[in-house]
């Protein structure tokens, strides 16, 4: 096949069936990660910027800033260089060094805001920084994935439709959130086409978006120091939450028993399902979405040393639902 610009590479039909997951029910991961961007957010990236575009938002010469915690920041870098325009990526510390390595060889601009908000966070704090650019630069056009509708379509369009496309009856969903818009396309199209689908939301522990404490977090991508505009909870069947030391675990169990080297909100969705999984009718097809692979985790999810240091020596162990260890601490509704 034969495209003519990078960033229209978007591979949208590859499941991962996980055979010993869970022996009494079918469960797949869909896999995010095959794209030249390397996330599911380059069709966020594609979404948002032909969408700026159409509305005359966005015209030959601009400079689009936005913020990233590093999977929206390399896909915009990507197709913005492609299409010429320049490209201002506000980030925290989280970030990997990879992402911010391969976004500065697209030619972006990174900028590290390394002031805390209010919530222990970042992301309140990269708002702000957006909005005083913006203030001195009002030519500045910020995409502002956190509100943007054309972040949550394309995933009805696509995401959540390649999926029912794929597989004649999902029975659950599991999606983790960091704007929403993957969680918010997937629930418009499913209510739609498979209403009876239990969707479910999965957030990170620390993270404030089902109106939980702040805490600190370490993993980009999955959750946010400040309430998603586009989550809507009252539209998902449950919530669960994850701490991140699990997710680490089951990053690295995923590593060791299927060769699948992913990234850090796949093992919060997948830890999820292997927590829920025991209380799953038997037969259920089960299906949680995987954003992106491990590269960007290679020096902190999959060193020994950063896991022991952050988290503990225990965590370089399996997954305490695969262990058969105590339940996890997560919050279930
Ligand atoms: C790496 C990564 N990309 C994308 C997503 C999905 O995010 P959003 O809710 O912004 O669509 C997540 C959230 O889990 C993530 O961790």
């Amino acid at each position: 096949m034969i495209y003519e610009h990078a960033y229209e590479i978007v591979v949208d039909d590859v499941f991962l069936h996980l055979d010993r997951a869970s022996p009494r029910h079918d469960v797949y991961l869909k896999l995010e990660g095959l794209n030249p961007a390397g996330s599911i957010k380059l069709k966020s990236a594609v979404s948002m910027v032909e969408d700026a575009e159409r509305r005359g938002v966005l015209q030959p010469g601009a400079t689009v800033i936005e913020s990233s915690s590093g999977g929206l920041g390399i896909a915009l870098a990507m197709m913005l260089a492609d299409k010429g325009y320049r490209f201002i990526c506000v980030t925290d510390p989280n970030i990997s060094s990879l992402s911010r390595d391969i976004m500065s060889a697209l030619g972006a601009e990174v900028v590290e805001v390394d002031r805390r908000d209010t919530a222990g966070g970042y992301l309140g704090s990269r708002i702000a920084y957006i909005e005083q650019r913006i203030s001195a630069d009002p030519a500045l056009v910020w995409l502002n994935q956190y509100t943007n509708p054309a972040n949550w379509r394309v995933h009805d369009q696509y995401t959540a439709r390649a999926i029912t496309a794929e597989l004649s009856k999902v029975d659950y969903l599991f999606v983790g959130i960091g704007t929403s818009g993957t969680l918010t396309g997937c629930i418009n199209h499913f209510r739609e086409v498979s209403p009876d689908t239990t969707i479910v939301a999965v957030d990170t522990l620390g993270s404030v978006s089902f109106g939980h404490m702040p805490g600190p977090r370490h993993i980009p991508g999955v959750g946010a120091s400040k309430p998603p505009e586009l989550f809507h909870p009252e539209l998902v069947d449950e919530m669960i939450v994850v701490p991140e030391s699990d997710a680490v675990r089951t990053c690295r169990w995923l590593a060791a028993r299927y060769g699948l080297f992913a990234g850090g909100s796949t093992g919060t969705v997948m830890s999820a399902i292997l927590r829920r999984a025991q209380d799953l009718p038997a037969g259920s097809c089960v299906v949680g979405i995987s954003p992106d692979f491990g590269d960007r985790y290679a020096r902190t999810i999959y060193d020994d040393a950063w896991v022991t240091e952050v988290f503990g020596p225990e965590c370089l162990a399996e997954p305490l639902a695969v262990a058969g260890g105590p339940e996890l601490t997560g919050t279930r509704s």
